[in-house]
């Protein structure tokens, strides 16, 4: 028998053997050279930690909330597309593992099941991510539902124009199957010409027009909060406080501000989380880690891989002598932008 994971990179592994090369590189790929995918990680490792020492750590509260909902520690399941294609049960495994790991899912607009099938699947506070598509009644629609089946907010993506150009995919000619759910992705409704199917799909059907203005519609339309993801200068952090929004998602920039900041983007160890925190996230969310953990080894494989982030979390914030998350402060890391 293969032997068991010990960390998150273990599963990328398992995943990468589970997996046909398709799907795979789907999942794991990024946008043209892949500088920013690469970048993601290693900024990470360019952040060192300040720790202090002599502080009774004998017991740890990684514990927090997002808009006034518990989590058992500062790591939310990022919105990620079509689980179905690295496990059958796909998002309701998601879903299941989340609950179980006392953390919030973030189910993508692109699920391969519906919004009432995952609400369905388990009891737990979830949010609903949304892409809006041209002529705006699927995404008026879907967010209505989102709202009767209990989802807690919504959460906007606002960097998705267009999609970036994911040469994997293109050279793969990766074509989405018919799964489940038809409403976040139409595929076969798309002629890929050849290619994949996924670049023409998304620049046919996301509505290039969506801008500032179009926060006050999605408001008129919702009473739930709205965070922006895909918010990367402090300009639009700005602009997002200004038009109301109830907290923005950086892709891999701390900041701080008057509402949450969540971070992604290259969160792969307890310090990652750690060192996040320290320049002003309240918290991270986790995406291609999941669906490495959902592809290996289903429910169990995401359990594991939130409950191991959180460990090394719960190890980092004792080595570095903090007992609470209030207790992570600036002065906890070291950023080449620093001179001590
Ligand atoms: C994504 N992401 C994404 N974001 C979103 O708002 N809606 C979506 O449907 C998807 N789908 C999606 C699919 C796949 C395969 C990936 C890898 C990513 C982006 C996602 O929410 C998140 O920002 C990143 O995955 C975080 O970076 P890491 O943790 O994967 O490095």
């Amino acid at each position: 028998m293969a032997s068991e994971p010990v960390n998150v990179s273990e599963f990328e592994a398992l995943a990468k053997k589970a997996l046909p090369k398709m799907y795979f590189d789907f999942y794991a790929g990024g946008a043209e050279d892949e500088y920013t995918l690469k970048d993601n990680e290693e900024a990470y490792q360019r952040i060192t930690i300040r720790p202090r020492v002599l502080v009774d750590v004998s017991r740890i509260d990684t514990s927090t909330s997002i808009l006034g909902y518990p989590i058992s520690s500062p790591i939310m399941v990022a919105p990620s597309a079509l689980h179905q294609l690295a496990n059958p049960e796909g998002e309701l495994a998601t879903a299941r593992a989340s609950a179980a790991s006392n953390t919030i899912m973030i189910l993508s607009f692109s699920s391969s099941y519906n919004v009432e099938e995952v609400a369905a699947s388990c009891d737990a506070v979830r949010f609903f991510q949304l892409y809006v598509y041209r002529g705006r009644h699927i995404a008026a629609n879907l967010v209505e539902r989102a709202e009767r089946s209990g989802y807690k907010a919504i959460v906007l993506t606002v960097d998705c124009p267009r999609l970036g150009r994911r040469e994997a995919d293109i050279r793969n000619r990766m074509i989405v199957p018919k799964l489940k759910n038809v409403e976040g992705f139409v595929s076969n409704d798309v002629d890929a010409g050849g290619g994949s199917n996924l670049e023409a799909y998304a620049n046919s059907t996301f509505d290039p027009t969506l801008s500032w203005k179009d926060v006050a519609w999605l408001k008129s339309i919702t009473s739930l909060p709205i965070l922006l993801k895909g918010i990367l200068t402090h300009e639009d952090a700005l602009k997002a406080v200004e038009v109301g929004a109830a907290g923005v998602i950086v892709s891999n920039h701390g900041a701080r501000g008057k509402i949450p900041v969540i971070v992604d983007g290259g969160v792969r160890r307890g310090t990652d989380v750690f060192k996040a925190l320290a320049l002003g996230a309240q918290a991270v969310l986790v995406g291609r880690p999941i669906i490495y953990g959902l592809a290996a080894k289903g429910e169990q494989g995401v359990k594991q891989v939130i409950q191991m982030l959180k460990d090394e979390f719960e190890l980092t914030m004792a080595l570095a002598g903090c007992t609470s998350l209030k207790d992570i402060t600036r002065s906890h890391v070291r950023t080449d932008r620093d001179r001590f």
